[in-house]
């Protein structure tokens, strides 16, 4: 008789589970997928692109991608999962930054890119309800048909939808504006991972009935239900929107411009990002642009946004501001762009979204995605560039931009390659660093599968401990993302 958690039975019992878990071979798990889908929605070829996660720092090893075109389809596909004990992983735009949407190891991959119908959009309210596989550009480019906006934007929008972002609960460029995804989701579909279809649609602002329940699924990651249906409110587009790059000396410069446009234009703010002189390198290095405002770089750019529905009352007053800004020596250059200038519009705002594309091209990007309190909101990078520049360790580029009117900073490191002592010096240091500030190791790309070990930095025992009971009673086997934040 084998004693209970001695080693032989521990053996005997994982040599069980192995072969339970594998007792359908591929091909006939393939084979049923056809028929519950459809032969031309299940892929078994070239299937690097989706194994591949958009940082290229990881690469799964599916066999297989499973494309439904309706709920009833996921619903089938995790049914079929649940009862054969298949591991999933659901994908949407594939732009996780944390190794969440691709295979840890062979999960199978459910695509949602199909799924991509807009359903219905009220001119009255501005709710929009779509599918989760709409691109995020989609959307923003079908909302604006009607003076209307998309509450969040992000430097991936081409690619990502909106499932994704709300499975990740996006923060992005208009954060400082419209606030979390849960203030302008009304509604949503969910499959659960026993493939029961969860109707929780709908264009209610204000339903107080019990528990919140999709706030659960926004910022899941994809741990609890499969969203397959939205229902978004978007707000009434501006008719004038303004974007300004300025370079500053320091930071403390930096800071006395964001309090300054808080005072004068706290209702027009419509993002407030900052860029510091290596991550503006990145861009210029790496992606053919030339430095904006003069032909050197600047220590530290700010680039925000703002918006009205009175023009020239917002110039107005701008002139004013700006004689104060250069008065008070707070900036060293500056230019601007109404949304109406196109081209340079876009230009501009593009020196902040392209940065993580600049980065990728060094190499290897240690991405970190922090929130601290505005007193150490820089002081990180200058603590981290001192750690790492006084070892013999080969980075290209140690750099800080972000959202830093939501006080989340995009502390990033390159190499060439991946290099352990680097990421030594870094982890669990930063988080280390972090936690001592009250701040969050994740303020907006999740925890996925690379920073799961750390997730206790950010939360106590209590509450990681509840999460998993939520974890088990919503997918008792696990087979949905099961690598993803546990
Ligand atoms: P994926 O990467 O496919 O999936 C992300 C996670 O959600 C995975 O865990 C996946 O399993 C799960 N998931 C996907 N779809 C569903 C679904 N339908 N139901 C349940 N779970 C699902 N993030 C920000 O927050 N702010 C930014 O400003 C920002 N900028 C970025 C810029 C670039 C250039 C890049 C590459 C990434 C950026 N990101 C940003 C990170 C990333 O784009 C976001 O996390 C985004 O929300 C992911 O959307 P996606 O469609 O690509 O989802
Ligand atoms: C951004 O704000 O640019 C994104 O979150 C991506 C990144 O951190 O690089
Ligand atoms: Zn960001």
């Amino acid at each position: 008789m084998f004693r209970i958690n001695s080693r032989p039975y521990l053996l005997l019992t994982n040599a069980v589970r192995f072969l339970f878990t594998r007792k359908l071979s591929s091909s006939s798990y393939i084979a049923d997928f056809q028929s519950l889908i459809g032969k031309q929605n299940v892929l078994t070829t070239d299937l690097d692109p989706f194994n591949q996660d958009w940082l290229k720092s990881h690469c799964g090893r599916s066999d297989v991608v499973l494309l439904p075109r309706q709920t009833t389809d996921v619903s089938n596909i995790l049914r079929y999962c649940n009862q054969n004990d298949l591991k999933c992983v659901v994908q949407s735009g594939n732009t996780s930054l944390v190794c969440g949407a691709t295979p840890w190891q062979n999960e199978i991959i459910i695509s949602m890119k199909k799924m991509n119908q807009i359903i219905s959009f009220d001119e009255i309210t501005g709710v929009l309800h779509c599918e989760s596989g709409c691109i995020l550009q989609n959307l923003e480019e079908f909302v604006q048909q009607k003076q209307r906006l998309i509450p969040y934007d992000l430097g991936a929008k081409g690619s990502c939808m909106i499932g994704g972002n709300l499975a990740t609960n996006a923060g992005g460029l208009r954060f400082i504006k419209f606030g979390p995804l849960h203030s302008n989701v009304l509604g949503l579909e969910i499959v659960m991972a026993n493939g029961e279809i969860l109707d929780l649609m709908s264009s209610m602002r204000k339903d107080n009935t019990g528990y919140h329940l999709r706030h659960l699924f926004i910022g899941s990651e994809g741990t609890l239900g499969i969203i397959t249906k939205v229902s978004i409110l978007c707000p009434k587009d501006f008719k004038c929107k303004k974007v300004f790059l300025f370079s500053l000396e320091n930071f403390n410069k930096l800071i006395e411009l964001f309090q300054m446009i808080q005072e004068d234009f706290s209702e027009n703010l419509s993002c407030f990002e900052m860029i510091d002189e290596s991550s503006m390198k990145a861009v210029v290095d790496n992606l053919n642009v030339s430095f904006p405002l003069s032909s050197k770089s600047y220590p530290f750019y700010s680039l925000f946004e703002l918006s009205s529905n009175d023009e020239s009352s917002l110039d107005q007053r701008f002139a004013k501001h700006y004689e104060k800004l250069v008065k008070k020596s707070i900036i060293l250059d500056g230019t601007y762009a109404n949304d109406s200038d196109g081209e340079k519009f876009r230009k501009l705002k593009s020196y902040r979204e392209t940065i993580t594309e600049g980065l990728r091209i060094d190499g290897y990007s240690y991405k970190y995605d922090i929130s601290l309190p505005m007193n150490v909101y820089y002081e990180v990078v200058n603590v981290m560039r001192k750690r790492l520049s006084s070892s013999t360790s080969n980075f290209v580029r140690i750099c800080g931009y972000g959202h830093m009117g939501d006080g989340n900073m995009h502390f990033n490191v390159t190499s060439r390659q991946f290099d352990q002592q680097i990421l030594n010096l870094i982890e669990p240091f930063l988080y280390e660093y972090v936690a001592k500030y009250n701040g969050s190791i994740s303020a907006e790309h999740g925890i996925g599968v690379k920073k799961r070990k750390f997730l206790h930095y950010s939360k106590n025992d209590e509450a990681i401990k509840l999460m998993q009971q939520m974890k088990r009673m919503f997918d008792p086997k696990s087979i949905l993302n099961p690598h993803v934040l546990f």
